[in-house]
């Protein structure tokens, strides 16, 4: 049966028998040339994908003249196909796939500067295969964007997951080191395969312990088993780690042994973890110990762990995602408040992790001001990947098109076109460092991720981080096409299920800007009319401030003035209630109940529109997902379906208790149907 176990790298035989046919023709043998423990992955690689692809036995050939030449640039063997061009173009960890034609026959090369440029490769050649790619002319050269692309798995040591709804956390902390699962390795192969080079193993809300020495050997048993998938480890660190497990009675940053404490423990660290990473930090945020405890700034709490990682070449992912229920001021505002005056006070190894938006991962969010507020300190991305406001591993949300709209939006920091994605991969401000974080949706489920979709947000989130200028699209129908199969119906159906979803989500949801309106704590299903937890800042009243007169916080000159946070090009437009996109519009503005919309509708009416429109779009998917029924395998199909029934109801929950609560304040019917005006 098929479980998604395997995940997008199904090497199932090719359908179609023109094209096996046509690439049996193509590929005979496979030669990687050279020797590590990479090129060993390569091998291992390329006989299941293409044995399995192809229905043939393929195992490593040593002949010069095999169909598949796979090896370093600078292997003789490969370096005579090279041109310098070629050569000057591949980046460290870039790769080129390319055909070779040698009199009627074409071969292929695929090559790289470092083994794990190599892997990469190899997976791009497999994906060719497993899309259905015409192989004739191929020529590929490709370089990742962001050099760090790494997932943060808010793990915890009990293997209980923040926020995570696939089971439990993949690390088995009881067995490591001994015993070393095959999941594993499959981890990291999924994760090679689409370009992901790093990961953080445990929670932002750290346990000190993972820093002990017995901890630190199950670290150094992944860390070795990730190596050769070009994979480096990462830990979280509990500011608070010196007094919890080091003695001390004291974390200030500025005494010595504290400073001594951290030294002595990257030390440690390294010994076990030659290619150690670094740390990831969560400080004086939502309680979590920091630099602030003791009078000292972010900035002074990230430098000193930045020197102590510094003479390894490690780094500091210094996390901006603050805000205090004591501060008066919009929680849209505090991040930026408290980190764009730090700007140039970082160490180099530094880099300060952002989310997309200000508040927390809603379903949408304008961009973070803080992405282009920062020229002198690399600001990072943070996503998150899995589905804590967005229905969980029940509902099928596509998030690519949602990080797409955060990267693509423009800051106009350096004027037009500054846009998030070049603050990201470091081009605008000309970072020496940069990076984009993923917060995991990988658990011991079967298929790793609960709802069979949710995989597609992980193989999307490490697609983009290697090119943000990748289209949702495009990434949709290449997974689609490895995931499930390469027939024409499959792939129109799928994708429109997928592009549609986020939007459909946004709107039986959180239509027009409202945000932060989940169940409290769980933040699953609508719970608007909460009103009376001990912080007003986790209540979601305060976001969306409903009254007689209308709804939507307002954060305009005339309220909060987060909109002064933009460039002033931005801020002019959010300022404004008749420029401002209507999908932010209560985000900054508290609208009046009938304030004329675009589509001629009253505010209230085009809520009732939007809330019926995610719906309906809801059930086009289920009507999509059925019609394809015999082109999916049966217990893929059956979850699927399951899943989109659940999702219809909870759709049709969100907007009956949305707008039955927001009726109470605006005392206007909810239109049993909501047609655009004639
Ligand atoms: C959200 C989430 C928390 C998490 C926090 C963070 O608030 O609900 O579970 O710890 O983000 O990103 O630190």
């Amino acid at each position: 049966a098929e479980t998604g176990y395997e995940l997008w790298l199904r090497y199932h035989k090719i359908q179609n028998t023109e094209l096996l046919n046509g690439y049996l023709g193509q590929i005979k043998s496979f030669n990687v040339v050279g020797s590590s423990a990479t090129h060993d992955v390569i091998r291992n690689e390329l006989s299941a994908g293409l044995s399995g692809l192809l229905g043939q036995t393929f195992e490593p050939s040593t002949s010069s003249k095999a169909s598949l030449l796979a090896g370093l640039s600078d292997e003789p063997t490969i370096a005579q196909y090279l041109s310098e061009s070629e050569l000057t173009q591949l980046g460290k960890e870039g790769y080129l796939v390319k055909a070779i034609s040698q009199k009627e026959s074409s071969r292929f090369l695929i090559t790289a500067k470092d083994p794990v440029g190599l892997l990469y490769g190899t997976f791009h050649f497999l994906k060719l295969l497993q899309t259905n790619q015409n192989l004739a002319s191929i020529n590929i050269l490709e370089n990742p964007k962001v050099d760090i692309r790494i997932l943060n798995h808010w793990d915890n040591l009990d293997r209980t997951s923040e926020r995570g709804y696939a089971g439990f956390s993949i690390w088995n902390w009881h067995k490591l080191p001994d015993y070393l699962d095959q999941r594993y390795i499959d981890y990291a192969r999924a994760n090679a395969s689409i370009g992901l080079n790093a990961t953080v193993l445990t929670n932002v809300n750290a346990n000190a312990l993972v820093l002990t020495p017995a901890y630190l050997e199950k670290v150094k048993a992944l860390a070795d088993l990730f190596r050769p998938y070009g994979i480096k480890v990462y830990l979280t660190a509990r500011f608070s780690a010196p007094i919890e497990i080091g003695g001390l009675d004291t974390a200030d940053p500025l005494n010595s042994d504290v400073t001594n404490w951290w030294e002595e423990k990257v030390k440690e660290i390294y010994e076990h973890i030659p290619d150690f990473g670094g740390f990831l930090v969560k400080a004086n945020s939502e309680g979590q110990p920091g630099p602030q405890n003791y009078g000292r700034s972010h900035a002074e709490g990230a430098n000193m762990m930045a020197d102590a990682l510094k003479p390894f070449g490690g780094v500091v992912m210094w996390r901006a995602f603050v805000y205090s229920s004591e501060e008066p001021d919009d929680r849209a505002k505090q991040a930026y408040s408290e980190f764009n005056p730090l700007d140039g006070s970082f160490r180099p190894n530094v880099l300060v992790q952002v989310k997309n938006g200000a508040i927390d991962f809603q379903p949408r969010e304008p961009f973070h001001p803080l992405f282009g507020a920062m020229p002198k300190t690399p600001v990072m991305m943070e996503f998150q990947i899995t589905q804590e406001y967005l229905g969980q591993a029940t509902q099928l949300v596509y998030l690519a098109p949602m990080w797409k709209e955060c990267l693509d939006a423009d800051t106009y920091v350096n004027g037009q076109g500054s846009t998030v994605s070049k603050v990201v991969d470091g081009s605008l401000h000309d970072y020496s460092i940069t990076g984009i974080a993923g917060v995991a949706n990988t658990g011991t489920d079967i298929n790793w991720t609960g709802h069979p979709f949710a995989q597609a947000n992980w193989y999307a989130f490490g697609r983009l981080a290697w090119n943000p200028d990748q289209t949702a699209q495009q990434i949709a129908e290449d997974w689609i096409r490895m995931t499930f199969n390469n027939h024409p119906k499959t792939i129109a159906a799928l994708s429109d299920m997928m592009m549609n979803s986020w939007e459909a989500s946004v709107n039986y949801m959180t239509p027009l800007g409202l945000h932060h309106l989940m169940g409290t704590g769980h933040h699953y299903g609508p719970a608007p009319w909460v009103s009376n937890l001990s912080r007003a800042d986790w209540t979601p009243v305060y976001y969306h401030k409903a009254d007689a007169f209308g709804v939507g916080f307002d954060r305009s000159e005339n309220g909060s003035n987060a909109v002064s946070q933009y460039a002033p090009e931005v801020a002019k437009i959010f300022n404004s209630k008749d420029e401002i996109p209507e999908k932010f519009l209560l985000w900054f503005h508290h609208v009046g109940w009938d304030f004329e919309m675009n589509s001629g509708r009253t505010l209230w009416n085009e809520l009732a529109f939007r809330y019926q429109d995610g719906v309906n779009t809801v059930r086009k998917m289920q009507e999509q997902w059925q019609s394809v029924q015999p082109k999916i395998d049966d217990e893929r199909f059956k979850s699927v379906q399951m899943l989109l029934t659940i999702q219809e109801k909870e759709a049709v929950w969100w907007k009956d208790a949305s707008l039955s609560y927001f009726q109470t304040f605006s005392k206007r019917p909810i239109p049993d149907k909501v047609e655009p005006p004639k």
